[in-house]
């Protein structure tokens, strides 16, 4: 397994407003006979939105774990910002929602840097929390229980909770998980506002683009070891995915969403598992309307 302590691969650069927030050099990530990417070359820039896609297992969420630093590559170089802010992929914990109020939520994000404890502490702690809440606009509902809240307003305290520490880059793992369309529209504004007010890099995993798209400047698709890397006019196209899967998938654009028929397991809503004969715009009408 990749070694968290390889420090020869990964180089943590202080945050430096006029380097790239990220920059792979012919990295490589296996577990043990699993490779999951080799040979990957990406720079992050600040103010980038980039995309990473595939399918489960495929190694998104290693991707990012490779940017903080808790997986080490087992080949190649990263240098990466120590200013990253992450918002986790969600999975049912055993904390009591009904205990922990969304302020407590936000205020995890700052106790795990540097603030520290006593007075001062606390009041800066107060202060950073204060303001993410503002931030996202969930002050008003800070103090109730989290077990109270819709998902929607969840997601917005969880988005907070990875900007306490002012990022410069934000990893966001599958945010729109469990949102309906104009939660995920209000959440993917909310990244996109501070993407462009603070010029944060942002590297997004997700299964479904469409959401997304409007926003997004390189796509990283992942599938069972391979991967491409380019715009979403490069990569989202019936060939190089077709190449990628090493099978017949095929892109439809329909009234600016991308349609994929094929390819990938039909978790995906914007996939279609079985090819139709003849794909017309209304196979598309059957996918779920992703409200952009
Ligand atoms: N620490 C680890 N040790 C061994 N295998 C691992 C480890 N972490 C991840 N893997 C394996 O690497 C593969 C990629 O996992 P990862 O969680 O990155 O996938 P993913 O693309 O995020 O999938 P999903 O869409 O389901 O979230 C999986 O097969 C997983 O079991
Ligand atoms: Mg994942």
């Amino acid at each position: 397994m990749a070694d968290p302590d390889h420090s020869s691969a990964r180089t943590v650069i202080d945050d430096d407003p006029a380097a790239p927030v990220a920059t792979f050099e012919r990295a490589r990530l296996a577990f043990g006979s699993r490779v999951l990417w080799d040979d990957l070359d990406l720079t992050i820039s600040r103010g980038e939105f980039v995309a990473v896609l595939g399918p489960n297992g495929s190694g998104k969420t290693s991707f990012l774990r490779c940017l903080l630093g808790q997986y080490g590559l087992d080949g190649g170089r990263l240098e990466v910002t120590d200013a990253i802010g992450y918002i986790p992929q969600q999975h049912a914990d055993d904390s009591d929602p009904m205990a922990m109020r969304g302020r407590d939520l936000v205020g995890f994000g700052v106790d795990g840097s540097r603030w520290g404890v006593g007075l001062r502490g606390r009041l800066r702690r107060r202060r950073l929390v204060d303001a993410a809440l503002a931030e996202v606009g969930a002050t008003a509902y800070a103090n109730a229980p989290m077990g109270l809240l819709s998902g929607g307003e969840q997601q917005r305290l969880r988005v907070a909770q990875a900007l306490t520490t002012n990022p410069s880059l934000l990893l966001c793992d599958e945010p729109l998980s469990s949102l309906d369309p104009t939660n995920q529209h209000r959440v993917v504004e909310l990244i996109d506002e501070r993407r462009r007010s603070a010029n944060t890099a942002v590297v997004f995993v997700t299964h479904e683009i469409n959401p997304i798209l409007p926003y997004v400047d390189r796509v990283l698709y992942l599938v069972g070891g391979r991967f491409r890397i380019g715009t979403p006019d490069e990569v989202m196209t019936t060939g190089t995915l077709s190449e990628l899967y090493g099978s017949d998938v095929e892109v439809l654009r329909v009234n600016r969403r991308l349609v994929v028929i094929g390819g990938e397991d039909s978790h995906h809503c914007d996939h279609l598992a079985e090819p139709p004969t003849s794909p017309t715009p209304a196979a598309a009408g059957r996918e779920r309307d992703t409200g952009v």
